[in-house]
């Protein structure tokens, strides 16, 4: 039920600091620097004895696999392909049975995702599932996995499950990288704590809806949105552009930030508005700067997601402020406030929010 809620979507984003708590669940144990995925437990040699891991997903757990891309090299140190499960089946992939493949889907039914699984099973690799819906058909074809326990996703457009799989994905990060010994005990401690830490600074986050929504009333009318971010913000700049276009119809895409000056640059004017993810956690903030300034000079309009205690970025026309996390972290803080810009903007447009024109929640044909 939506409760006091508007639509289903407003609540699933307002009850993602839940999700992470429910995610987290006899899993996570900070204090005693244990993390616990009982789904994986069996398979924990072959994970982490891996030459090569293959995540296959679609749409918006696509997102959620590349950003798990990132963290599995960035921690763990095993070279990651992220593939469309449609372009990966058909494509006649070269597959070992070192492999191990991971699938990610929030209703455990896309085709396409389920159909690269069978072939990796063929193969006879190692399938691990990261799904939401609690016995579904990848859930139940895979050896092991992880669910997400975010609860029922009403809305087509998915948010929660977004954000818990790229939690769920970092645990799995994380657990595959102290396994394999290249994260101590005491840097899985601290990553740990600042996993337990994160529901809390979410829902700061979520609290401000208000400034959210204000700002989403300057840009309604806009008809094409740029998103740039680098690292481990770019999968969440994907993500961003993604929930806009679905929801509210208006163009929007997502640019990793240093390829805006390869193509994307030639569409700025004060129509274009820009949405730039640039925590100073990144490592190339400085770069991000540049990219900033270099829209603001071109006229657009440059709505920057940064740190509360940053203020470099105040000539933007917009800075919405998240708390300082772990680098790796920064995504599940990055993407609420566009999940939100996109649903005010969709809701003062008089779109259809949680059923959005054309779109199924689960795509269980090609
Ligand atoms: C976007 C969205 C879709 C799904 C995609 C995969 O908001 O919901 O892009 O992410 O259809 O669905 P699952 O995760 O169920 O495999």
């Amino acid at each position: 039920q939506k409760g006091s809620y508007k639509h289903f979507m407003l609540k699933e984003i307002c009850e993602q600091p839940e999700v992470l708590e429910q995610c987290m669940r006899g899993r996570v144990k900070a204090s005693e620097g244990q993390l616990l995925l009982g789904g994986l437990a069996m398979h924990m040699d072959r994970l982490a004895a891996a030459t090569r891991i293959i995540i296959v997903a679609c749409g918006t757990s696509w997102h959620a696999a590349l950003l798990g891309e990132y963290l599995i090299e960035h921690l763990a140190r095993i070279p990651v392909e992220v593939e469309y499960g449609s372009e990966f089946r058909y494509r006649n992939p070269i597959l070992f049975k070192e492999d191990v493949l991971i699938a990610v889907s929030q209703s455990g039914e896309t085709a396409d995702t389920l159909a690269a699984l069978q072939l990796a099973k063929q193969h006879k690799c190692l399938c691990i599932g990261v799904c939401n819906q609690v016995g579904s058909s990848i859930a139940r074809e895979t050896d092991g996995g992880v669910y997400l326990h975010a609860g029922p996703e009403i809305g087509v457009a998915s948010t929660k499950a977004f954000t818990a799989q790229i939690f769920t994905l970092s645990m799995i990060a994380l657990k595959i990288a102290h396994r394999r010994g290249e994260i101590d005990d005491d840097s899985l401690k601290s990553k740990l704590q600042a996993m337990t830490e994160l529901p809390g600074l979410l829902k700061r986050v979520i609290d401000q809806k208000e400034t959210v929504l204000q700002m989403a009333k300057v840009y309604r009318y806009a008809s094409n949105f740029l998103y740039l971010g680098r690292g481990f913000n770019f999968p969440v700049a994907l993500e961003g552009a993604l929930k806009l276009k679905e929801i509210s119809y208006i163009h929007a895409e997502g640019y990793p930030a240093a390829e805006m000056k390869h193509g994307p640059i030639a569409l700025i004017d004060q129509f274009m508005p820009v949405v730039v993810i640039a925590p100073k956690s990144d490592p190339n903030y400085h770069k991000l700067q540049s990219n900033i300034e270099e829209v603001l000079a071109r006229g657009g309009a440059v709505i920057a997601i940064t740190e509360d205690d940053n203020h470099d970025l105040d000539n933007c026309d917009y800075v919405i402020r998240v708390p300082t996390t772990d680098e790796f972290l920064m995504p599940v803080l990055a993407v609420a406030p566009l999940q939100l810009m996109a649903y005010y903007i969709a809701d003062m447009r008089g779109c259809n929010v949680d059923q959005p024109r054309n779109l199924a929640k689960s795509v269980t044909v090609e």
